[in-house]
């Protein structure tokens, strides 16, 4: 694949403005500099550099975010900075067949939720992990306003009814960790399900983290804000 493609696949800009990047001296590859637009490079494991940052190749961007609270997932936020604001300008840039360029959340977590956060631009993926029939588990990390009860943990587990759907829904799993902190786990990612969910069995959420998606874990590595590449690892903990 020729160097001003590879550039141009991971973001950074048009095709001609990658040429030019090239052109202008600005790129290395395996640590050497490379001035020919057209050079060819196998791009799978590709280390290069623009400007001086490093950048690994990706065919396709899966990204873990640790999603601060004060930030909405939205490409047009209405009140608080939009999530895309903390990616450098690539991930947002990758070009994408549709009319959305560069990675997309997997789902929203509300301006005030924390947590982990996965963006892709892999639209299959997303198909996937978004599908009620796929029930990956996600693990939220609860903070109530009220004394937490066997009542109220029965009846997450049991199913309530929330507004728009005379189905209940359940938690997958529940466990109390004090008065006022509850591990909830849910295989499904209705519109604020973890505080339509609290306030109907007569309490309310007064912070929500996310910090498991499967068997992926959100760890102190990642502070909020930052963000980084999953591995293939990551990918298997996900579906498991
Ligand atoms: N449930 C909610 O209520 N809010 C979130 O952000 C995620 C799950």
């Amino acid at each position: 694949m020729q160097i001003q493609d590879i550039l141009y696949s991971q973001g950074f800009g048009t095709r001609r403005v990658c040429a030019g990047l090239v052109q202008q001296g600005f790129v290395t590859v395996g640590g050497e500099p490379c001035s020919d637009s057209a050079a060819r490079f196998d791009p799978e494991g590709l280390q290069f550099t623009v400007q001086g940052k490093p950048w690994p190749y990706h065919e396709k961007a899966y990204i873990l975010l640790h999603k601060p609270a004060g930030t909405e997932c939205s490409q047009k936020p209405s009140t608080y900075p939009s999530i895309y604001t903390l990616l450098p300008s690539p991930l947002r840039l990758r070009p994408q067949k549709g009319p959305v360029q560069g990675v997309q959340a997997v789902g929203r977590l509300d301006q005030d939720t924390t947590g982990l956060l996965l963006l892709t631009d892999d639209g299959k993926f997303i198909h996937r992990m978004s599908s009620p029939r796929h029930h990956v588990p996600k693990v939220y990390e609860v903070t109530t306003k009220h004394p937490l009860d066997d009542v109220q943990v029965r009846k997450l587990l049991s199913g309530v009814v929330l507004d728009d759907d005379p189905k209940p829904v359940k938690a997958a799993a529940c466990a109390v960790v004090d008065d006022f902190h509850l591990r909830l786990t849910l295989t499904e990612g209705k519109y604020h399900q973890v505080k339509r969910m609290l306030a109907a069995v007569g309490n309310r959420v007064e912070g929500l983290h996310r910090s498991q998606i499967g068997g992926l874990e959100l760890t102190e590595a990642l502070a909020p804000g930052q963000w980084r590449w999953l591995t293939a690892d990551d990918l298997v903990l996900i579906r498991s």
